[in-house]
């Protein structure tokens, strides 16, 4: 994966993917505070692993947003102005389309005219999505954008000039910090129109007991999920981490929402990582994933740095989960 700085060497688009997964590792690991990126969690392992995340009974995120997608949907559809002028709905990271799928039926029902541009990085679960639309809901026209949120943001803006309407669901904001979040949602803001709209699935603030169980379950599988970037690390950089010798460990810090996960080092070792040598001491930690909470008030401060005003927040009946509805103001 490393490469000597005087050659040229045509690289694949995979082989680009490796370095940056290799020089994000080795800066992650060679910090003060080790960490490592979550969003490499997910190979054909780790998707196995979060889909028994979102089956485990601690795991509430899942379960509530579907509730407020299949309870909520009628409110969701005027949030979004769907008896208005055509759109396009623009799913980021649509993975499998569960909870979306509930919306879509609901605007195919009432005639409305719209399309569906599911985004992801995986074009492997865009294909099973467009097979469940295909099968579900035939006369939905969708159009699969596999690639990063930002660009096929724009890709979608040269396809047409509609209304656009995104869907950021399953807290997936979380794993982002509050600054990244307002990073995030400025930069989406400078790419959309005034009268657009943005919907995003946040996790609420709740008793801390309930946030932390949701992170540390009592089969173990959040521990394998971390666990197994560790194993991908191995398989796909040649590292020789022993993940026996590592611990899962999650906190909750209930002041300001910020969940966090661990893991731990359970004795002084090594680790070789393509020659680059990373020592841990008994008990060091490498961050591993921060799974932030909000306060409604968060909420609405963070529409407000990109530029958005809050038109509705859909809550479950405990109301721990919110789908909350944006509308980027005249500027
Ligand atoms: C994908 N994301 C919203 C999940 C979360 O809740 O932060 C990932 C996850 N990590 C551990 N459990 C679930």
């Amino acid at each position: 994966m490393k490469d000597t700085q005087d050659t040229f060497v045509q690289k694949t688009n995979a082989q680009v993917a490796d370095d940056k997964f290799y020089w994000e590792v080795l800066e992650g690991l060679t910090k003060k505070q080790k960490s490592l990126p979550s969003k490499y969690f997910y190979d054909a392992k780790g998707d196995r692993l979060f889909q028994q995340i979102m089956e485990c009974p601690e795991y509430y995120l899942t379960r509530c947003e579907l509730e407020i997608f299949t309870d909520r949907t009628a409110d969701l559809a005027a949030a979004i102005g769907f008896n208005h002028e055509p759109f396009d709905i623009i799913e980021l990271g649509a993975g499998d389309g569960t909870k979306t799928i509930y919306l879509l039926e609901y605007l195919a029902n009432h005639h409305t005219d719209f399309r569906y541009l599911p985004v992801d990085i995986s074009a492997n679960i865009l294909t099973e999505l467009e097979l469940l639309v295909h099968a579900r809901l035939p006369k939905v026209n969708i159009q699969m954008l596999a690639g990063e949120y930002l660009d096929m943001i724009s890709e979608a803006r040269m396809l047409s000039d509609r209304r656009k309407v995104i869907l950021f669901l399953g807290g997936n904001i979380g794993n982002l910090t509050p600054n990244e979040a307002g990073d995030f949602y400025r930069e989406i803001g400078r790419q959309l129109q005034p009268g657009d709209s943005m919907v995003t699935g946040f996790d609420l603030m709740k008793n801390p007991h309930i946030v932390k169980a949701a992170y540390d379950d009592a089969r173990g599988i959040t521990k394998a999920f971390n666990l197994n970037l560790l194993h991908r690390i191995n398989k796909e950089l040649g590292a020789d981490f022993d993940v026996n010798l590592f611990e899962h460990y999650c906190s909750y810090n209930p002041e300001n929402g910020a969940c966090k996960s661990y893991l731990v080092s359970t004795v002084q070792q090594k680790v070789n990582l393509q020659g680059t040598v990373v020592h841990f001491e008994e008990g060091e930690t490498i961050l591993m994933e921060i799974s932030q909470k909000y306060s409604p008030e968060s909420i609405i401060a963070l529409a407000a740095s990109g530029g958005f005003e809050v038109v509705a927040s859909l809550k479950d009946k405990k109301g721990w989960f919110t789908d909350s509805v944006w509308r980027l103001a005249e500027q």
